[in-house]
């Protein structure tokens, strides 16, 4: 039986690969590395072969992929687009080798190596030669019809050559040629524009453009690895040979891929793939080995989630060498003080970096990194590089120990590592260009105060033109000042100004947010506002009063008691109340008064509250929620199937009000419902 740990541990892990697969397939944007996807999938794998009790439907493994986004219409594929299992060493493609022998009782009579093209699985449909259907795999069962736009790709045929079948569907990878993706990176510089960052997430975006105009512009390409469903086409004896007639057929086809005999042979192209990863216009991330003969792939089958008969060597994460110029720094919106790499250029894991975090001093210190070392910098997929070691053998003579600086490069002030802390922190407040410019561009941003057209490039404009020194500056700008910036007219400048004005208004947990309070995001900062209602009220809590709010622990309050005694911050507060920003929520104030001193607890099912409404309108009116029915209790809330609490309750006369009784004793008080406080 798995204990709670295993079953824990299990449910974390559900959470986190699904979420990394929407990260990954839906939104193009992965935030790990494939070799750390893969060692999460083991681990669950390994946990639910141990204990097969905790193996969901729902879970990652039994899936292919993952959700589909909703932008593109659904296709449902007619055979499903299956994922292949990996094999991350040499050993593990023997082992996947020596299994698919025993299945088929000898070794496979050849394979087919071909390249892992890192790109964007699609599946074309040519009805009687014509390309009918282009679709995303999404996650396998169900894509998204990119029909426009697989059409507007020069590379992808729109028409096949004579002796096309009547159905032909076909699997293949889009990506986007490392000459093409370095093109457009040049364009992009000419016109001062952000580069983008890999060829995989260009490609990936290019087709989901809805105009396909835009993925026509952008030089696609496409491999075709792989037959689907097909009605009226020969019947071959090997995967070989219907790649062959697929290229024949006028469907582009990697001439990289290569049948070989025996797995000495594969191991010897994988090699080849290593060596000579840099030598093609595209790129792999692996080497894809596949049993030719299509017999044996019938007679190995499929598991949940993939064939037997084909395998991915992944590749390992990619590394480079050259040399460490500087270690600069970078001081965000809390003064935190992260040492950086300035790099020489170099091209690794298909983009080109020039700079890589260190993270902290710790951190350098242990990586015994010095300025003028020749080091390894590696990329693993789309994760950020990193500076992995330094070649000592090729250390120059005196290249000395690197230290924090004792003062900010930005604004003098000093810099202090507290006791236990890994960050060191500049203590320059708002004094500090940086840790404004960054604190600025927080406050304005999406998920605080939303100030349209507040970015990073005017917020330098304003730094540079001495139009602002903290935060509160923001909303007192004239528009005379902001005339006199480079590039700005009338328009621009009465737009801004026009955004700055509505942010005066600002829901009270929207400024908590935008004040960067350690630990205080979007979720905190509403619990805190509801709670308080004003930044005045905040201001005059005790830690004690913030740790008693539901949703507030220990480490919150400590920071946002931290917070309320820093002299700076309360000075802000009254600089943002002279320049006319909105620092409470009205209705709270209204409200609190009707439930004060009233302990209520809910249960069951309420049809036009969810628990946390419910509760929250209970608490907007001073009332308290407790989780159990005690001889304080003033009053059960009862919704449907309200089961032992409804029990308890009349048991001990505590009135139970239903649904509608909650809604009028929210909307008129206790006495409307006949109940009273217990203190009264
Ligand atoms: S064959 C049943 N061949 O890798 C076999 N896949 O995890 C299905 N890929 O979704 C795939 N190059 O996006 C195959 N030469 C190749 C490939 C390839 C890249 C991708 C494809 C697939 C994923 C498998």
């Amino acid at each position: 039986m798995a204990g709670p740990e295993a079953t824990r541990r299990a449910a974390e892990l559900r959470a986190v690969l699904t979420d990394h697969n929407y990260r990954y397939h839906v939104l193009a944007a992965p935030i790990v590395a494939d070799a750390e996807y893969d060692a999460l999938v083991r681990e669950l794998i390994a946990l639910e072969e141990k204990y097969p009790e905790l193996v969901r439907p729902d879970s990652p493994t039994q899936q292919v992929g993952s959700r589909t986004s909703d932008v593109f219409a659904p296709i449902r594929h007619v055979e499903r687009l299956m994922s292949l299992d990996n094999a991350d060493s040499l050993e593990a493609l023997e082992s996947w080798q020596a299994r698919l022998a025993r299945v088929l009782g000898r070794e496979p009579d050849g394979y087919m190596c071909e390249m892992k093209i890192d790109g964007l699985a699609v599946s074309l449909t040519y009805q009687s030669g014509v390309l009918v259907q282009g679709a995303t795999r999404g996650d396998g069962t169900v894509g998204e019809d990119i029909t426009a736009n697989v059409r507007a790709i020069d590379q992808i045929p729109r028409a096949l050559g004579p002796g096309a079948p009547v159905v032909l569907e076909v699997r293949g990878e889009i990506y986007m040629p490392l000459s093409a993706f370095a093109e457009l990176n040049r364009r992009q510089a000419e016109l001062g524009e952000k580069p983008y960052v890999n060829p995989r997430n260009t490609a990936a975006g290019s087709v989901r453009q809805k105009d396909p105009t835009k993925t026509g512009e952008r030089q696609l390409s496409i491999w075709i690895y792989q037959l689907g469903h097909v009605e009226g086409a020969p019947v071959f004896a090997r995967h070989s040979e219907a790649m062959q007639w697929l290229g024949e057929l006028g469907l582009p086809i990697n001439p990289d891929s290569k049948r070989v005999d025996g797995i000495d042979a594969v191991e010897a192209y994988v090699q080849d793939a290593l060596d000579r990863r840099h030598d093609r216009d595209y790129e792999i991330d692996g080497v894809v080995v596949k049993a030719d003969v299509l017999a044996e792939q019938a007679a190995a089958g499929f598991t949940a989630k993939s064939p037997r008969w084909a395998i991915a060597y992944k590749l390992p994460p990619e590394e480079k060498t050259t040399i460490l110029r500087d270690i600069l720094v970078n001081v965000g919106r809390t003064g935190a003080v992260t040492p950086y790499a300035a790099l020489d250029p170099v091209f690794v894991g298909g983009v080109t970096v020039t700079s890589a975090t260190l993270h902290n001093e710790g951190e350098l210190q242990r990586k015994d990194l010095r300025i003028g070392d020749t080091v390894v910098v590696r990329r693993a997929g789309d994760v950020i590089p990193e500076v992995v070691a330094p070649i000592l053998d090729r250390r120059p003579p005196g290249a000395e120990v690197w230290h924090m600086p004792a003062r900010c490069p930005f604004c003098d002030y000093p810099i202090v590592l507290a006791e236990g802390e890994a960050k060191a922190r500049c203590t320059g407040g708002f004094a500090c260009p940086s840790q404004l410019r960054e604190y600025l561009f927080h406050f304005a941003s999406r998920g605080a105060m939303d100030i349209e057209g507040l970015g990073y490039k005017t917020v330098d404009a304003l730094l540079a033109n001495g139009l602002i020194e903290d935060p509160a500056g923001i909303f007192t700008l004239e528009p005379d000042g902001l005339l006199e910036l480079e590039g700005w007219g009338e328009v621009s400048v009465n737009n801004l100004l026009a955004a700055i004005e509505g942010a005066k208004d600002r829901p009270l947990a929207r400024l908590l947010t935008a004040l960067g309070i350690r630990m205080v995001g979007g979720t905190v900062a509403q619990t805190l506002a509801r709670h308080f209602g004003s930044l005045e009220a905040i201001l005059a809590a005790t830690p004690e009063q913030l740790e008693e709010i539901d949703g507030i622990g220990p480490e919150i309050s400590r920071s946002v008691a931290e917070w309320i005694g820093e002299e700076d911050n309360r000075r802000l507060v009254d600089r943002l109340a002279a320049a006319g920003v909105r620092l409470a929520d009205a209705e709270p104030e209204e409200r609190a008064a009707t439930l004060a001193g009233l302990s209520v607890v809910i249960t069951g099912t309420l049809q036009d509250f969810s628990r946390d409404t419910a509760k929250a309108a209970v608490v907007d009116r001073g009332g308290k929620v407790t989780g159990a029915v005690s001889g304080k209790t003033s009053a059960l809330i009862a919704g449907e199937g309200g089961g032992s609490k409804l029990a308890t309750a009349e048991s001990r006369g505590v009135p139970v009000l239903n649904e509608d009784d909650f809604k009028l004793l929210l909307a008129a008080g206790p006495e409307a419902v006949g109940i009273s406080t217990p203190s009264d």
